[in-house]
């Protein structure tokens, strides 16, 4: 079955065919939404049979995403996605929110949620043929993609700036992946990665620009879809006791999820599964989406309470490195996300980001900065009177802390050295 329609623009709408064009509007430079055929869709499979499939990965989505079966059976790339949700009791005590769950996208294969991304974007290559797949990445969605082509044996060539956390650039050289450090921000990556991809005719994965990495990151809003139609409406649901329930028209609308925002790509994909399954009928009303940004790179933070749509580009300075962008690639649909959801932006520091860092830590949930920016945005919201008891709440760790061990020995308490003697712990501890 053939699922996409084509894209269209999201400044100007314009529709383009499947093959008439391949990563921005020709027109004005507008990120691309895929259209799903929402019909066909209809016609193959009803809501309820999504949870019939057995495959424990995003995979199992595959009758939502463009793209074609990518193989890879046995191999990592099979096992992106489908992310445990905790609801860890001394979190939902601390923050007085009964109805409270962390998405932990720690988990995928490379330790990041940018996993989802690239295992689709992987998928498209392999159907177009593509000999060489290129990304800029701050680490994680360069780490992603170098880990799924290994899996699969795609060659990968990724642009990372110089100053990426070592364990970054350590899982890069080990998934084989061709590594150009460059030296430069983020944002010189990016613009290296487009300008190369067009001189040598590589597949380009860049953030945004790539239709199919929202199309990727969206199957985390089908799993949260899934997961609270099941799981969250049996909770109130009696008669609930299989997992058929699942879109009989589920209303959405009562959830409140976090995300963490950089280039904003998290963010909109989201949205796009949530549009997506709207568009299908299988939900009423979407969550509210909230992004949260650092305060040091808080361009679509800016723009959201500014009014409008016009991105301006700001000298990004902050320790949560994934998120720490000068111009946000996919801003645009980035501030709708929370606009057209009734969500909102939120702005935490550093050192908030730190304190969520071992916030989580203490529930055994290791998060990077721009993994634990999310709960900290929550725990400022929670602070304002901006959510409260009656919420329910999903935020999402998008990395591992095992990422940047730097930062986290920041968020850490020292740990004291003593003596190899027992008389030099009972001291420590003040025993006798
Ligand atoms: C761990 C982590 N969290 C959040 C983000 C932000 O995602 P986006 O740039 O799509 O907004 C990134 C991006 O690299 C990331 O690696």
């Amino acid at each position: 079955m053939n699922k996409m329609l084509g894209y269209r623009c999201s400044l100007c709408s314009q529709e383009y065919g499947p093959n008439e064009v391949q990563y921005t509007c020709p027109k004005d430079g507008g990120n691309l939404d895929v259209i799903l055929d929402t019909e066909a869709i209809h016609r193959s499979l009803g809501p309820a049979g999504l949870p019939m499939i057995e495959e424990p990965s995003l995979w199992r989505y595959l009758p939502l995403l463009p793209v074609q079966d990518p193989g890879g059976l046995d191999t990592p790339l099979r096992a992106a996605g489908w992310t445990p949700i905790f609801s860890p009791p001394r979190l939902k005590q601390e923050l007085g929110l009964p109805h409270l769950w962390i998405k932990d996208e720690s988990r995928n294969p490379t330790a990041s949620f940018k996993d989802r991304a690239s295992a689709v974007v992987i998928a498209r290559a392999r159907q177009i043929g593509a000999e060489v797949v290129v990304t800029a990445s701050t680490g994680n969605a360069g780490a992603a993609l170098a880990g799924m082509a290994a899996a699969v044996g795609q060659k990968a060539v990724i642009f990372a700036p110089r100053a990426a956390p070592p364990a970054k650039i350590a899982q890069l050289l080990i998934f084989g992946a061709q590594v150009i450090l460059v030296d430069g921000v983020y944002d010189d990556a990016f613009d290296l990665t487009i300008q190369a991809s067009q001189e040598f005719g590589w597949y380009c994965r860049n953030t945004g620009y790539n239709p199919f990495t929202a199309e990727g990151k969206k199957t985390a809003a089908l799993e949260i879809w899934e997961w609270f139609t099941c799981h969250v409406a049996s909770l109130t649901c009696p008669t609930f006791n299989d997992r058929r329930y699942v879109g009989q028209g589920a209303d959405l609308s009562k959830l409140n999820i976090f995300v963490s925002v950089g280039d904003g790509n998290i963010i909109s994909g989201i949205h796009k599964g949530f549009r997506d399954l709207h568009a299908l009928g299988w939900i009423q009303g979407l969550p509210r989406i909230y992004g949260v940004q650092a305060e040091g790179s808080a361009a679509i933070a800016n723009t959201f309470y500014t009014g409008d749509e016009n991105i301006i580009p700001v000298q990004a300075n902050t320790l949560a490195d994934s998120i720490s962008v000068d111009l946000p690639r996919d801003g645009v649909r980035a501030v709708r996300a929370a606009r057209q959801t009734g969500g909102s932006y939120l702005l935490v520091s550093d050192a908030e980001i730190l304190q969520a860092i071992a916030a989580l830590g203490k529930v055994g949930i290791f998060a990077e900065p721009a993994g634990a920016t999310a709960y900290a945005g929550l725990q400022k919201a929670v602070a304002r009177g901006q959510i409260t008891a009656d919420d329910l709440v999903l935020v999402l760790n998008t990395g591992s802390g095992l990422k940047d061990v730097r930062a986290a020995m920041q968020a850490a308490p020292e740990a004291p050295v003593i003596e190899p003697r027992l008389e030099a712990v009972k001291n420590l501890l003040g025993r006798k």
